[in-house]
């Protein structure tokens, strides 16, 4: 039986069903599913979990209308403003992985700070997927990995290289992948990173995965057997 995942990390799906059923806006169901994330990250410290990983905004989630994508930049600054300091005072580390610099000034001055007012923090690393995408990632990782080779050699861009460069570098791999909202695709998340991922699939919409789905998928991963491609 496997233990507690070291690592989870969740495609968090589903808030604008959830709001469209209740006939509201989509953005509502943005809001609903940003306030659930406190308790959840909470109850992953508690289980002894180490690394939360959130897909928050994909590279492709410019696509959606003007209000949306403002919207979801409005709730991820709120975020930062009003939720660091309870993550703070529960030991929570912040980390944001992701083309950051495609966010507006202000936004990336939140972001820094909430990484510096985290830094020093010992307890759960939570880190935050924003604009981020599997493909940018290990492009960027290559670029970033050819900037350190005064004479680069092709012959030197080994896996564990490019893994070093990747935005990920700070953590291991995830053992338990969750997607809500009931699709079963990576819709670009951590394609590197979930080379041997269990991938646990609910149709439970993001703003209703409390920690009692949490604790159900806790579960479900138990029971998995890992092999890593070996015979057993
Ligand atoms: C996930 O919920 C949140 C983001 C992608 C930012 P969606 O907004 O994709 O919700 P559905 O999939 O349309 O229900
Ligand atoms: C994935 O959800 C991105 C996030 C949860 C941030 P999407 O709703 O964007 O994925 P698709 O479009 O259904 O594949
Ligand atoms: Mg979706």
């Amino acid at each position: 039986m496997n233990s507690v995942p070291q690592h989870i990390a969740i495609i968090m799906d589903g808030n604008g069903r959830w709001a469209q059923m209740r006939h509201m806006p989509r953005t509502v169901g943005h809001a609903k599913g940003a306030a659930g994330v406190r308790d959840l990250v909470e109850f992953c410290a508690r289980k002894g979990v180490k690394y939360l990983t959130l897909f928050a905004f994909s590279t492709e989630n410019w696509s959606r209308s003007e209000e949306e994508v403002s919207t979801l930049m409005g709730l991820f600054l709120n975020y930062l403003e009003k939720e660091i300091k309870n993550l703070s005072q529960a030991g929570v580390r912040l980390q944001v992985i992701g083309d950051v610099a495609g966010f507006s000034q202000e936004l990336q001055e939140r972001i820094s700070e909430a990484l510096k007012a985290t830094a020093a923090n010992e307890g759960i690393v939570l880190t935050v997927a924003a604009n981020y995408g599997g493909r940018w990632d290990i492009v960027h990782a290559v670029k970033r990995w050819l900037a350190t080779q005064p004479q680069p050699d092709a012959q030197g861009l080994t896996q564990e290289e490019v893994a070093k460069f990747l935005s990920t570098a700070h953590m291991p791999d995830p053992d338990l992948l969750i997607r809500t909202g009931g699709e079963q695709r990576i819709s670009n998340f951590l394609l590197w990173q979930v080379t041997y991922t269990e991938l646990y699939f609910t149709n439970v919409l993001w703003p209703e995965f409390d920690p009692i789905q949490m604790a159900l998928a806790l579960e479900w991963y138990q029971t998995r057997q890992r092999r890593f491609g070996q015979a057993k």
